[in-house]
């Protein structure tokens, strides 16, 4: 069986969640935002995130399959659901449970552009930065690791521990 070790716990999540909240909802004042959570990994961190916001949003969902199983990425990465709410002249903020080697959010931030918003950033709960192969702007980072795979509140592992609270590196 392999090993849970805890690395961000409820209340440390709680605190960077309502931090990044603050942030972004003091950036984007009189803004239309749209928040688009990726699938299927932030789906936690995205539903806490926007209820601690202080600002009105409308949220929508991209789903891409960029890892099959297992720990490492599979190479080739495809649209599996496509964001439904019109992006035009839209500020859009990609909300991601974790950037690894940085090629699935490259990939979102290049299809999202070709749907005209005003603006795109990018959101992340984790940034592991060990095995990263494109460079890409992470504007609200919530907390950094350097190495591991990490699963729980969100992040799966075949899709499994996704309904964890807390944060966990999975040791094998
Ligand atoms: P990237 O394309 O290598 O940056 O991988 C990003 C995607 O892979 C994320 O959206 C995650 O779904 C998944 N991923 C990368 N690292 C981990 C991890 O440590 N645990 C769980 N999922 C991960
Ligand atoms: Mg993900």
């Amino acid at each position: 069986m392999p090993e849970l070790i805890p690395v961000l716990g409820k209340n440390e999540i709680q605190n960077i969640v309502a931090q990044v909240a603050r942030k972004i909802s003091y950036d984007y004042q009189n803004q239309e935002l749209v928040l688009i959570g990726v699938l299927k990994g932030a789906f936690i961190f995205l539903s806490d995130l926007v209820r601690n916001l202080s600002i009105p949003v409308k949220v929508d969902f991209v789903g891409v399959s960029s890892y099959g199983s297992g720990t490492t990425s599979g190479g080739s990465i495809h649209l599996t659901k496509k964001v439904e709410i019109d992006l035009t002249n839209k500020d859009v903020l990609v909300i991601e449970d974790i950037v690894d080697t940085g090629l699935t959010l490259t990939y979102i931030v290049d299809y999202l552009k070709t749907l005209s918003p005003k603006n795109i950033k990018v959101c992340a709960l984790l940034d592991k930065q060990e095995r990263r192969r494109q460079t890409i702007k992470i504007d609200y980072t919530c907390h950094v690791v350097s190495e591991g795979f990490l699963v729980g509140y969100g992040l799966d592992y075949n899709e499994n521990y996704r309904e964890l609270s807390e944060v966990y590196h999975l040791k094998f």
